[in-house]
């Protein structure tokens, strides 16, 4: 398994008491594969990706009974090891590419830096390895790209260009967090067909983190749903959309604009209610107070996962219907 996650906790003190803010993951992505991670705002999507990079900051206290990369224990690899692993097997690209870029150099001086720390290239090769690598995300004209700042290319070039820049180590794993949230309907569905594609060219594990079912429908094999930092249902992408059973997904599908027919839909639906207060966790299911199905069992117990298979789900009442 390249990557495996058993137990991963993240929690911060705060002024009003101690938070758990990531409480006891399980995931796992096989080399090669797309792990799509969904869930609402504030569920704990980019803390589990920090931590798998180890970019959490150093208030985080993280733990967990197995964090492992390519059978290599994360936890007990020293911030060298951390930093080299992210220079080579595994990168990362962010919601806002634009921020991600510094504003003072151009793409080309930037690219350069990078391919400096992690390649013995001559300035030739790095260049052209930068021409090939902004040829490879679709940039079109790359070697007059090189001379541009990052204010001159428009949202989805700046994210062609991070893409760029992620992929020019050859990772094994790249994280994609919300890439494509900042970003119109149009480019949106280019940058993710972009990243399908270096996918199942480099043989590369994808976590594509979003709060879109649609996109994962499009781009994950399998889906882990999160809610209040917990994983609620883990499956292959079809099971948890075409048969979900935890009470949280069906809401994340009823809010997926295609459900509504072709009818205009002026706002989508959202989930009634609230994510809980994470320095004060409701007890039971941390999804009672906005659950329909919810009963004294569920304000009680924590849900345990309703079977082994792939296909799981952690709720007293998992809904029907055979994955
Ligand atoms: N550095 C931090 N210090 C304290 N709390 C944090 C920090 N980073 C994130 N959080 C909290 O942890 C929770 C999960 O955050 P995050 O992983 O960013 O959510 P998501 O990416 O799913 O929107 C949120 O309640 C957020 O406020
Ligand atoms: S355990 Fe109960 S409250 Fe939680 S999701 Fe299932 S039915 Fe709803
Ligand atoms: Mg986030």
């Amino acid at each position: 398994m390249l990557l495996e996650i058993k137990d991963l906790k993240v929690g911060f003190s705060t002024l009003r008491g101690p938070m758990q803010a990531i409480n006891g993951i399980d995931l796992h992505v096989a080399a090669g594969e797309s792990l799509g991670i969904v869930g609402e705002s504030g569920c704990g999507k980019s803390l589990t990706s920090l931590a798998v990079m180890g970019l959490l900051p150093d208030t985080a206290k993280v733990t967990a009974e197995r964090l492992s990369f390519n059978d290599r224990n994360l936890l007990k690899a020293s911030a060298g090891e951390r930093r080299r692993l992210r220079g080579s097997d595994m990168a990362m690209i962010f919601q806002d590419p634009m921020s991600a870029l510094n504003p003072s150099f151009t793409v080309g001086f930037q690219m350069d830096q990078l391919l400096k720390l992690h390649e013995r290239l001559t300035r030739h090769e790095r260049r052209r390895r930068s021409i090939e690598l902004l040829n490879k995300v679709g940039i079109p004209d790359p070697e007059s790209q090189l001379y541009v700042y990052p204010h001159q290319l428009s949202g989805g070039m700046c994210q062609r260009v991070m893409i760029a820049m992620a992929i020019s180590s050859n990772p094994r794993l790249l994280i994609a967090d919300e890439p494509t949230t900042a970003l119109d309907v149009t480019i949106q569905a280019q940058i993710l067909a972009l990243l399908r594609e270096i996918q199942s060219e480099e043989n590369m594990a994808l976590i594509l983190i979003t709060h879109d079912l649609g996109v994962v429908a499009q781009m994950a094999d399998r889906v882990g749903v999160m809610y209040a930092g917990e994983i609620v249902e883990q499956g292959t992408a079809t099971q948890v959309i075409h048969h979900p059973r935890h009470p949280y997904t069906e809401g994340l599908l009823a809010c997926l604009p295609e459900t509504h027919g072709d009818q205009f839909m002026e706002a989508l639906p959202t989930i009634p209610g609230l994510v809980p207060d994470l320095v004060h966790r409701p007890s039971g299911c941390q999804l009672h107070p906005r659950c329909s199905y919810a009963d004294h069992i569920c304000q009680q117990h924590t849900p345990v996962v309703s079977d082994a298979g792939e296909h799981r789900a952690w709720c007293h009442k998992p809904l029907g219907g055979q994955s």
